[in-house]
């Protein structure tokens, strides 16, 4: 089970502004959030997880996913979703998650989970946003050593979006194994 981020931010590492995102719709990297956690197994589905703020930024639940909603409020209660109360009672069902039915697992925000589950992810799906945004929300620092850039792509603003975009896929760099 696969522990994913996945982010868009801009240069200043802007997530989020006043509840919502700091730019305007892009119907490209809205595109690219679904493909991505939705996946390509159709046998499997996906888990994504958030913070009781982003979940209230979202106009529906994530059709085709399990979501996960963060809340230290006991009483918050989402019908058909699952709530959970702290970072422990997430990680244990995350570890718990039966492969056979379910695939990978992704970290949508906001900030503190991001922070939470930055050192357990293996993969960093993200998406910088050229402009310049007002922003109140932060993705957290991270050491860039630790991580590689497996692929980046860069999208020019047009019709499905009014802003330059990269869509860059990072991945842990794995220690190397001793040799003998
Ligand atoms: N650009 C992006 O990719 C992106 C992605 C996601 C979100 N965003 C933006 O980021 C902002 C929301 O992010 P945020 O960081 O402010 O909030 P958030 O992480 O979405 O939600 C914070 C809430 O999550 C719950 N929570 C957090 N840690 C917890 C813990 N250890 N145990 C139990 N509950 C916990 C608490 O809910 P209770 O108060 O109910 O206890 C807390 O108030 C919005 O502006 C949103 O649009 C942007």
């Amino acid at each position: 089970m696969t522990i994913n981020l996945i982010v868009a931010m801009d240069h200043k590492g802007q997530i989020g502004n006043k509840g919502g995102l700091p730019w305007e719709n892009i119907p490209i990297d809205q595109n690219h959030f679904r493909n991505v956690t939705i996946g390509d197994d159709p046998t499997r589905m996906n888990v994504v997880i958030m913070g009781r703020l982003t979940w209230e930024s979202l106009p529906k639940p994530l059709k085709d996913r399990v979501n996960v909603v963060l809340s230290e409020n006991m009483d918050f209660k989402i019908p058909g979703i699952l709530v959970l109360n702290s970072f422990e009672q997430v990680r244990l069902f995350v570890h718990e998650l039966d492969p056979t039915f379910f695939g990978d697992v992704f970290i949508i925000g906001g900030a503190k989970l991001y922070e939470k589950f930055l050192p357990e992810a293996e993969r960093v799906y993200l998406t910088y946003v050229a402009g310049d945004f007002e922003g109140d929300t932060l993705f957290p620092g991270h050491d860039t050593k630790k991580w590689q850039v497996t692929s980046c792509t860069p999208y020019a603003k047009g019709s499905e979006s009014p802003y330059d975009l990269e869509f860059i896929i990072r991945d842990r760099i794995k220690p190397e194994t001793p040799s003998e």
